[in-house]
C-alpha cells in the first residue's frame, strides 16, 4: 500500500469552539494507482490531503504513507521524509516570486541533497514543456505556465507519491485538460501514486478509483 490511513481524526479551531474536520477517515490506496477524491465543499479534502501528505498533523489514527509511519515521527522528521517521497501540487501554485522557474524546481532538489539539482530541474521543466522559460519569474508566466514550474517542481524528485489539489482550480478548460493530461503523463513515467482532489467528474473518470467524502468522512461504497 502506498497510503494506509486508518480512523483518522483532526479537529481545529480553539479549545473553546473545536472544529472536528476529520472524523474517523478509512483509506487504503495501492501503490502506482490514481484515485480521485471527490466530495462537497466543506468536507475535509484538503484537510485530509494536508494530513496524508505530512503537511498537518492528525489528532488520532493511524497514517503509513510511502512506507513511513507518521505517528512515529515529529514535524522535523516529516518535513525531512517527504523530499524526495511526496510531491504535491495545488491549487494556487505557491511558487517563490524572487526566484526563476529553474530556481524554483532545482532550490527544493538541493535542499534534498539530490545530485545535480539544476541539471535535474532544467530536464524536468524540458518535460513539462517550459524549457524556453527557465529564466523567466513567476510574474512573466502565465497562470497555466505557473502550474507546469509547480508541476516539475512536485516531481522532479522522481517522488513515489504524487497529491495534487484541484491543480486546474484556477485555470480555463483548455489549459485545466493540457495540465490534466500532463500530470497523468509524468505520473505514468514516474509509475508514482497519484491522489488528486477535483469537482471534475470527467477527471474523476481516469482514475483507477473514485472516493467521496462527506462531512468529515469517506463514504462507504456498495
Ligand atoms: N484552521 C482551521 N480552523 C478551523 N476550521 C478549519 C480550519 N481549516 C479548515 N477548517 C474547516 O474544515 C472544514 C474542511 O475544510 P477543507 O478545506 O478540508 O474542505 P474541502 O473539502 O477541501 O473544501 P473545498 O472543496 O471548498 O476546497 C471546513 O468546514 C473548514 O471551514
Ligand atoms: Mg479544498
Amino acid at each position: 500500500m502506498a497510503i494506509a490511513a486508518h480512523n483518522v481524526t483532526l479537529t481545529l479551531g480553539s479549545d473553546k469552539a473545536p472544529v472536528e474536520i476529520l472524523r474517523g477517515v478509512d483509506l487504503e490506496v495501492e501503490a502506482g494507482t490514481s484515485v480521485a477524491l471527490l466530495g462537497p465543499s466543506g468536507s475535509g479534502k484538503s484537510s485530509l490531503m494536508a494530513v496524508l501528505a505530512g503537511l498537518e498533523r492528525a489528532n488520532g489514527g493511524s497514517i503509513h504513507v510511502a512506507g513511513l509511519d507518521f505517528a512515529a515521527m515529529d514535524e522535523d522528521d516529516l518535513a525531512r521524509a517527504r523530499r524526495g517521497r511526496i510531491g504535491i501540487v495545488l491549487q494556487a501554485f505557491h511558487l517563490l516570486p524572487t526566484m526563476t522557474a529553474l530556481e524554483n524546481v532545482a532550490v527544493p532538489l538541493e535542499l534534498a541533497g539530490i545530485a545535480d539539482p539544476f541539471g535535474r530541474a532544467a530536464a524536468e521543466l524540458e518535460a513539462v514543456g517550459l524549457g524556453h522559460r527557465l529564466t523567466h519569474y513567476p510574474a512573466q508566466l502565465s497562470g497555466g505556465e505557473q502550474q507546469r514550474v509547480a508541476i516539475a517542481r512536485a516531481m522532479a524528485s522522481s517522488p513515489a507519491i504524487i497529491f495534487a489539489d484541484e491543480p486546474t482550480g484556477n485555470l480555463d478548460t483548455a489549459t485545466g485538460h493540457a495540465i490534466i493530461e500532463l500530470i497523468f503523463a509524468r505520473r505514468a513515467a514516474l509509475d508514482a501514486t497519484l491522489l488528486i482532489i477535483t469537482h471534475d467528474p470527467e477527471l474523476a473518470e481516469h482514475c483507477d478509483r473514485v472516493v467521496v467524502m462527506h462531512d468529515g468522512r469517506i463514504e462507504k461504497r456498495a
